[in-house]
């Protein structure tokens, strides 16, 4: 379904991608694991086309995205829901005005129609009855939900996570992987989803992948992972701070003199 191959990407001088492939099958949910700074929401973006990468290939059913023009873009775009880390809505619109936006952009749906989706979204992330509210009124995991709503509301095939539980309270977290996991389970859509958080991973994912030096250097089922002999999946996963992997390391990685 999505098939990513020799991705490159580069910064100014700094290397973010370097050759990476990275295969998600139909229905499938991949969690993305790696360090802060790995690329995982540069290659959500690049999937979605908000970056171009330098290099390489990505295929969503079929079609080679990587070169398409806006207009053709949109087209693929209409059935992919990303969920961004800091949420971007729109400062000066309501809730319902930013849960509704993509409705009216790109649907012909009546306008009760339209308002009953947002309400029925609205409810399903736990914020029932805010539609009035105004983003500088919310809180940062409510701001991270209104984004959720806001994607789940366009019935996406598939759905791109970037760390959609981090500033949310654990209840609620538990609550967004649980319909993480429902819309896998009912809706059958294929799921990215970008984590920290790796008793999440364990709990969400059917594949675990992690990033590392703009490279997947694992990939495999959360046993897998979880027992993994790479002595940098290892140090990662149970989070120790000696290892491999130095603190500050990531900061030098990719920087071409
Ligand atoms: N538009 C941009 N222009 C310049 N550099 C960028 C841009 N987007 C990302 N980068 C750089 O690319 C690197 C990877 O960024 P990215 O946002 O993908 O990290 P990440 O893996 O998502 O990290 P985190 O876990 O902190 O969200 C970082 O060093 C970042 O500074
Ligand atoms: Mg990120």
């Amino acid at each position: 379904m999505i098939e990513i191959k020799n991705l490159y990407k580069t910064f100014n001088r700094l290397q973010v991608l370097n050759d990476l492939s990275l295969t998600i099958k139909d229905g499938e949910t991949k969690v993305i694991i790696g360090r802060s700074g790995a690329g995982k929401s540069v290659l959500l973006k690049s999937i979605v086309g908000i970056l171009k990468p330098d290099a390489g290939s990505i295929k969503i059913n079929g079609v080679e995205v990587t070169g398409l023009g806006d207009k053709e873009y949109d087209n693929i775009r209409r059935d992919i829901g990303l969920v961004f880390q800091g949420g971007a809505l729109f400062d000066s619109l309501n809730v319902a005005e930013n849960v509704g936006f993509v409705l009216n952009e790109f649907t012909k749906l009546s306008s009760s129609v339209k308002r009953e989706r947002v309400a029925h979204t609205l409810s399903l992330v736990g914020l029932k009855g805010i539609e009035e509210m105004m983003p500088s009124q919310l809180s940062g995991g409510m701001r991270k939900r209104v984004s959720l709503a806001r994607v789940l509301c366009m019935e996406p095939k598939i759905l791109l996570y970037d760390e959609p539980t981090s500033e949310v309270d654990p209840i609620t977290a538990d609550a967004i992987n649980r319909l993480i996991v429902e819309m896998h389970d009912k809706l059958k859509v294929t799921s990215i989803v970008v984590t920290h958080d790796m008793n999440a991973a364990y709990k969400i994912a059917d594949t675990i992948a992690m990033f590392y030096h703009g490279q997947v250097i694992a990939d495999g089922t959360p046993d897998e992972i979880r027992n993994s002999r790479h002595p940098v999946v290892r140090q990662f996963v149970r989070g120790e701070s000696t290892g491999p992997v130095t603190e500050d390391e990531s900061l030098k990685f990719g920087h071409v003199k």
